[in-house]
């Protein structure tokens, strides 16, 4: 009697690949949600500028840089202006030290969204 349509291993590499995809998901919308309780995706979007950069753009600038992520920690929650042109990003004084990491680390990782609309990159 043969019960299994297809081999053990293959149902059991599908169901890993869908709790990755799951993960990843759950990921986005957690980065998402920090930066619209945070206000920056009124400035930011994943793939074109509003007032600030685009955080593709910035994810292509930092990428791989040493330091990177803790100069990005600073300037955000401070603010400040002259990296992309004349307009300031006021100071982010609300968001905390965790989440601020989370989103940058996700924007560096290019797994950031800022409210769904991003294009799924390949
Ligand atoms: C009022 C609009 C505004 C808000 C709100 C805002 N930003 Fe910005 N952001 C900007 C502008 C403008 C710049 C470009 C500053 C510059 O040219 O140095 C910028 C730059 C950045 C950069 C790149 C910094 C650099 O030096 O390259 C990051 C990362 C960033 N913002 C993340 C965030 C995060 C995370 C939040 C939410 C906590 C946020 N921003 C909220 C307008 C904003």
């Amino acid at each position: 009697m043969k019960l299994a349509p297809f081999p053990r291993w293959a149902t059991l590499s599908l169901s890993m690949m869908i709790c990755a995809l799951a993960g990843k998901a759950a990921a986005d919308e957690i980065t998402t949600s920090i930066l619209k309780a945070n206000g920056c995706n009124n400035c930011h979007a994943q793939a074109e500028q509003i007032v600030g950069p685009a955080f593709d753009a910035v994810r292509k600038k930092y990428e791989g840089q040493k330091g990177a992520l803790d100069m990005l920690a600073n300037k955000v929650r401070l603010g400040g202006t002259g990296v992309w042109g004349q307009v300031a990003m006021p100071p982010n004084p609300q968001i905390s030290d965790a989440d601020l990491r989370l989103v940058l680390k996700a924007i560096l990782a290019g797994e950031s969204t800022s409210g769904g609309s991003a294009p799924a990159r390949p």
